[in-house]
């Protein structure tokens, strides 16, 4: 396995092959505990040993904290939490690169790591030799976060090959978008963005990915819908962006007279949190296609697997 002992801060640092094996043992996790509300036995202590996860989030999290804690703790792992930066001498001028340096001075077996928009910290998580799990690194990459989309997908759709993934919302701000966009790439899914003029992605790598205007003909065309979070504390950041929520909602909101579009068989996704009624109506959020709460629930058993291939544990596959 590629990543065995390696960082994993972008989607691009697994293969078509390491996607694949890490739904496999996803799988195998979800479905022993769905069966026997554990897991933790197909686990060789031996290989688990002692191993601790350490969590550093410097920006707010439920969803992807949470499920690491969740992951570990179901693996049988130890984990220490250090995101309550009120109470950590960064309240001291502690710059997160060295926050990252301490911790991991401390000798983790792996660090998962959420910080903003930082080159220093940045350079740090990509020369530590420590793994280390982006957890959300600024509007970089969220890579965690596409491979539990990824998985849903395949849950549901049984494939990823040909799947039309139509990306709705503030995709220029959106770590989830960039990470999204690599994987279902890399995966053979076609994707697609429908996003007013003011959150158009800039990046190179989104040059030649189609561009749809009008949400009717783009819901038309999708078999998956993932909406983004309009990220407004990122906004700050460019300026005003000279788009109200209100417009925003006019025109690029999904809701009930788009699902008049929308294939049967089709799914709605979000990374979250949501905004209600804002990407999607809460019409949307009750649609029996929605699969938000899917997402979530699979985060925790995709990021055991991940943990379990980086930590090298070994695991009884059966
Ligand atoms: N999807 C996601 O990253 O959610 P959180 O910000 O709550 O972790």
């Amino acid at each position: 396995m590629s990543i065995t002992g390696q960082s994993f801060l972008r989607a691009k640092d697994v293969t078509p092959e390491d996607v694949q094996r890490i739904f496999k043992r996803a799988t195998l996790f979800k479905n022993a505990y769905k069966n026997e509300k554990k897991m933790d036995h197909l686990i060789d202590a031996s290989s688990l040993g002692q191993k601790v996860l350490a969590l550093v989030f410097s920006e707010p999290s439920t969803r992807t904290r949470t499920s690491f804690q969740m992951a570990a703790l179901r693996l049988g792992l130890r984990v220490v939490l250090l995101d309550n930066m009120a109470v950590s001498s960064m309240q001291k001028g502690e710059t997160v690169a060295d926050t990252l340096r301490n911790v991991a001075a401390m000798k983790p077996d792996v660090i998962a790591a959420r910080f903003d928009e930082d080159p220093e910290a940045y350079e740090v998580v990509e020369t530590m030799d420590i793994p280390v799990i982006n957890a959300g690194i600024g509007m970089y990459e969220h890579p965690t976060q596409s491979l539990l989309d990824a998985f849903t997908i395949m849950e549901n759709r049984g494939k990823l090959e040909g799947e039309k993934v139509l990306i709705v919302g503030d995709v220029l701000h959106s770590r989830v978008a960039n990470s999204n966009l690599a994987l279902l790439k890399k995966m053979g899914a076609e994707v697609a963005y429908c996003a007013p003029s003011e959150f158009h992605p800039k990046h190179k790598d989104w040059v030649d990915i189609p561009h749809f205007a009008d949400r009717d003909e783009a819901v038309k065309w999708a078999t998956v819908i993932m909406g983004l979070r309009i990220q407004r504390e990122r906004h700050a950041s460019v300026g005003n962006i000279g788009l109200t929520v209100a417009s925003y909602r006019d025109r690029f909101r999904i809701g009930g007279d788009q699902l008049n579009h929308f294939r049967d068989d089709g799914i709605l996704l979000h990374p979250g949190p949501v905004n209600r009624g804002v990407e999607f109506s809460n019409y949307v959020l009750s649609d029996s296609r929605c699969r938000i709460l899917d997402q979530v629930t699979n985060g925790v058993f995709v990021r055991a697997s991940l943990l379990s291939y980086i930590l090298d544990l070994e695991v009884q596959e059966g």
